[in-house]
């Protein structure tokens, strides 16, 4: 079957494009994704496209925002507030420089400069100021009437009450355009109180900016964590606003323009740069994006201007937005999509940890399916039930989050289902869950849970414990359903023929894991420690404990108060311990691991209490660690740096004094590091830099 009528189609995209304007702009509450308005807006803008005679005067996509709420009294722009065309793909970036030679053909692509800013993710304003007073600020709005705000952002620190003298003599009035935003921390810190207040919490920096915003109390909008970023001076384009002679104050280019704001008090991002040639524009939108959880604000893109300001008032605009400046959008991070099922999962300590099954959806880089839902709290908190639409959020490298329902989205069940109940009953042993009055985690009881013991041996194999490759879940899972395991002590008895005979195992596989298992018997004391997997010991009291009595005998034999004697150790911790040690089944276990010949000792411990300081090479030094070095873990290696005194941090800035990399190393931090000119050592290196703190000769 055929889909509507180009003419219908359009007609039914201006209906709900203007219904979801209504739905953001006015009242603070988006129905739908930033993402699916974008899809919506374009698919319009297609039609439009490929059928002049569709498009009509009054069409979205000519709009910009939406009318004012009535809530505030209404601004009518000096200058009016343009919005900015979107590109998505490198192609529309380099397609949107290639439109602006053929409207200018004496430019030259490789040559021309441009302005890269960070797209801050908060609420456009203008603000007005008189004799270098401020005056007045002023929202969007539909760009050409905004709402005054004055006394809401007047409360905002940033915002200067003055321009800087240094900036004299200044214009008589003067238009300075930039984003009132949220920086992230402070996003974080207002949703804890408002949590803890039981007050509305906001789903991200940009609506809570705005919430802060529409607000009659100019105290509530103070004792919100706002702040300012001036971007544009002058309303953009033409620019009648500015006041021409002052010298300073009518710049030749964006880059002079945002000194100039600088210079007058103007908070301005230092994170826009100035670049020459498209391809540098590429990179450094690919920069930002690879970065943009560095920042501590929230971005969603990279504005790229041309800097030349003659060649702003040359190239003109349209009807909607300038052509010298487009705005370059980075894949969203945060989707709508259906939650299938809510489902508990059993942990190896038997914590029964409810998660939500999603129809998969391509998000933050990656197609998600699961998401944790952490605890039965956190289900109710989130009001989210089996078959909403829910808002699904993955940002860089964390895992990804489901934020909430989204009751009004157009695919949202007509009819919600009753809030989801935690099931009474562990789903893999039938046993009872049982969560204890004051705890926020319920746990299934029973020791010889088959999900427990499957999670207690992923663990033991798993990277930060004896890491044997090629034992992860579905392999353990297979292994103890055939039969051939129920503990981690049984992995150091399997055979090449019970291992032939599974399903999807050749002679290779089977010699290859065998391999990976008997390698593991060389891992130090701390590694078995925390595949042991005993409540409180994670790497570093692993190693701590490891170096502190060297082997396993003398660990075993240790007394609650030795064992809290050590350093980063103490008394719960210890209990945890000597409660592991003591109890008969983990007893055996042990025994058997030993008898399988597994090493018990920590090399270069220096014996028992008396764990030994090396020579403190880096002191005070930061090096970062990426990809797998040959004999290290990237905790030990981690750890080593920290034993001598050094820093290991997640990033490299300035400041680093190596780069350690080994294989498959992170792209990001090695480009940062060759950017900012930071030594790179390899594996051999990383030995010589940890004993003697020297870098090898270039
Ligand atoms: S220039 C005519 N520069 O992005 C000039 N906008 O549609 C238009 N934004 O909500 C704006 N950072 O508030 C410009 N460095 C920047 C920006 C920026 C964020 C926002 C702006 C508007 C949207 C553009």
């Amino acid at each position: 079957m055929a889909g509507p009528a180009p003419s219908e189609r359009a007609e039914e995209l201006r209906a709900l494009i203007s219904h979801h304007d209504e739905r953001y702009h006015l009242l603070d509450s988006p129905e739908i994704t930033d993402a699916e308005y974008d899809a919506l807006k374009r698919e319009l803008v297609t039609i439009e496209t490929e059928h002049p005679e569709l498009a009509t005067v009054d069409s979205p996509t000519l709009a910009v925002g939406a009318a004012p709420s009535g809530l505030f009294t209404e601004v009518r722009h000096e200058v009016p507030m343009m919005s900015l065309d979107n590109a998505q793909t490198e192609a529309e970036l380099r397609s949107w420089a290639d439109r602006l030679v053929r409207l200018a053909p004496e430019l030259e692509l490789a040559t021309l400069r441009f302005s890269c800013e960070p797209k801050v993710d908060g609420v456009a304003m203008s603000l007005t100021y008189a004799g270098g007073r401020f005056v007045q600020a002023a929202t969007r709005g539909n760009g050409v009437v905004g709402e005054d705000v004055t006394d809401n952002v007047a409360t905002v620190p940033s915002v200067p009450e003055t321009v800087a003298a240094e900036a004299a003599p200044f214009p008589e009035r003067l238009l300075i355009r930039g984003e009132i935003y949220m920086p992230t921390a402070a996003f974080a810190g207002l949703n804890e109180r408002q949590l803890a207040a039981g007050a509305k919490v906001f789903a991200n920096p940009r609506n809570s900016a705005a919430g802060s915003l529409r607000q009659k109390d100019p105290k509530v909008t103070a004792a919100r964590p706002l702040a300012f970023w001036a971007y544009q001076l002058g309303g953009g384009e033409p620019e009648p606003g500015v006041g021409e002679g002052a010298d300073g104050w009518a710049p030749a280019t964006q880059t002079d323009a945002l000194a100039q704001l600088r210079r007058g008090g103007f908070p301005v991002s230092p994170d826009a740069t100035t670049v020459v040639g498209i391809d540098a524009v590429v990179t450094r939108c690919r920069e930002l994006e690879e970065h943009r959880h560095d920042l501590p604000y929230e971005i969603d893109g990279v504005v790229v201007k041309v800097d030349d300001l003659d060649l702003h008032r040359r190239l003109g605009q349209t009807s909607r937005a300038p052509r010298w400046a487009i705005a370059f959008k980075f894949a969203p991070e945060e989707r709508a999509t259906r939650l299938l099922d809510i489902e508990v999962s059993i942990g190896r300590t038997g914590r029964a940890t409810p998660f939500a099954r999603l129809a998969p959806v391509f998000v933050g880089g990656s197609t998600v399916q699961l998401a944790t839902l952490h605890n039965e709290d956190q289900v109710a908190l989130k009001n989210v039930r089996p078959n909403d639409m829910v808002l699904v959020r993955k940002a860089g490298d964390v895992i990804p989050e489901v934020v909430g329902p989204m009751l009004d989205h157009p695919d949202a069940p007509k009819r919600r289902r009753g809030p989801w109940k935690f099931p009474t009953v562990c789903p893999s042993c039938g046993g009872p869950l049982v969560r204890l009055p004051g705890e926020s985690d319920t746990y299934c009881t029973n020791i010889d849970c088959p999900a427990q013991r499957i999670q207690r041996i992923v663990h033991f194999a798993a990277r930060a414990g004896m890491d044997i490759e090629g034992m992860g879940e579905q392999r353990v899972v297979q292994l103890v359903r055939a039969g051939l395991i129920d503990d981690p002590s049984d992995l150091y008895r399997l055979e090449a023929p019970v291992l032939v005979a599974l399903e999807g195992m050749g002679e290779l596989s089977a010699a290859n894991l065998l391999g990976a298992i008997e390698a593991s018997k060389r891992q130090p004391l701390s590694r078995l420690l925390v595949a042991l997997g005993i409540r409180h010991v994670g790497p570093t009291v692993a190693r701590a404990l490891a170096t502190g009595f060297s082997t396993l005998d003398d660990l075993r034999s240790a007394s609650q108060e030795a064992l809290a004697a050590v350093e980063g150790v103490g008394a719960v911790i210890a209990d945890s311990v000597v409660g592991f040690l003591a109890n008969p089944a983990n007893q055996l276990v042990l025994d058997r691991l030993v008898a399988a010949g597994l090493n018990t000792e920590q090399p270069w411990a220096a014996g028992a209490g008396a764990p030994a300081a090396p020579d403190q090479t880096l002191s005070g030094r930061s090096v970062v660690v990426t990809g797998t070095l040959d004999g290290y873990t990237r905790e030990e290696a981690e750890a080593a740096i920290v034993a001598r005194g050094g820093k290991a941090p997640g990033s490299v800035s300035k400041s680093t004094f190596a780069i350690v990399v080994g294989a498959s190393p992170g792209t990001a931090k090695l480009t940062r590091a060759e950017r900012l000119g930071v030594p790179i050592v390899d594996g051999d290196g990383f030995d010589r830099l940890l004993a003697t703190g020297e870098l090898p000769d270039a």
